[in-house]
């Protein structure tokens, strides 16, 4: 049985559910594209916490839960960049990113950005073009020395 998530704002008390839901979606969504030795150098198994604290204080992040259990999350810069998005793998396909996503562009419109940015993974990018992202750079990132592609996205938002 499923039921609607409800999203709320992150808090600090969040940090090591919200890591752990990166590195479950990343080792648990994406090997269909990623090798064993990608996954590793992109969410590494102890991950820096100090570090991941620091990255979201900058950052507005909201949180999807079900029943009180962390489904996903987005994150996004002030200026219309989107950081992370992330869904636990039990909860995938369940339009958790889409209700996540929604109401990021919906914050971001009404603050006045005008076009929205992200860095899609192979996994995510059918996901944001069906939001309306066009790729506009293909790149090969390094991570810890391991090559990852990923893809430069661009939606224009309407003043409307
Ligand atoms: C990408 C991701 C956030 C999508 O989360 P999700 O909650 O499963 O997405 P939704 O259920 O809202 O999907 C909405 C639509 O996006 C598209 N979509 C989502 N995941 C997809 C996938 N793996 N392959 C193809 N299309 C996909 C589909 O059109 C889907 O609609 P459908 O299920 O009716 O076909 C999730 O797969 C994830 O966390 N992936 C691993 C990490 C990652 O790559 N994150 C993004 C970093 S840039």
């Amino acid at each position: 049985m499923s039921s609607l998530p409800s999203l709320r704002d992150y808090t600090d008390a969040d940090l090591s559910e919200v890591v752990a839901l990166y590195t479950a979606a990343i080792h648990g969504l994406t090997g269909d594209h990623y090798t064993a030795a990608q996954r590793m150098a992109w969410a590494p198994l102890q991950p820096d916490l100090a570090g991941w604290r620091e990255r979201l204080r900058g950052l507005r992040v909201l949180l999807a839960e079900e029943r009180g259990v962390l489904a996903g999350f987005i994150a996004w810069d002030a200026d219309g960049h989107i950081d992370l998005l992330f869904t636990a793998p039990a909860c995938a396909r369940r339009g958790v990113a889409g209700m996540l996503y929604a109401r990021a562009e919906a914050a971001l419109r009404a603050a006045g950005v005008g076009e929205l940015r992200t860095e899609a993974s192979l996994v995510a990018r059918p996901f944001f073009e069906g939001q309306g992202f066009d790729v506009v750079e293909v790149e090969d990132v390094l991570r810890g020395g391991v090559s990852l592609r990923r893809f430069a996205m661009r939606k224009r938002l309407s003043a409307s």
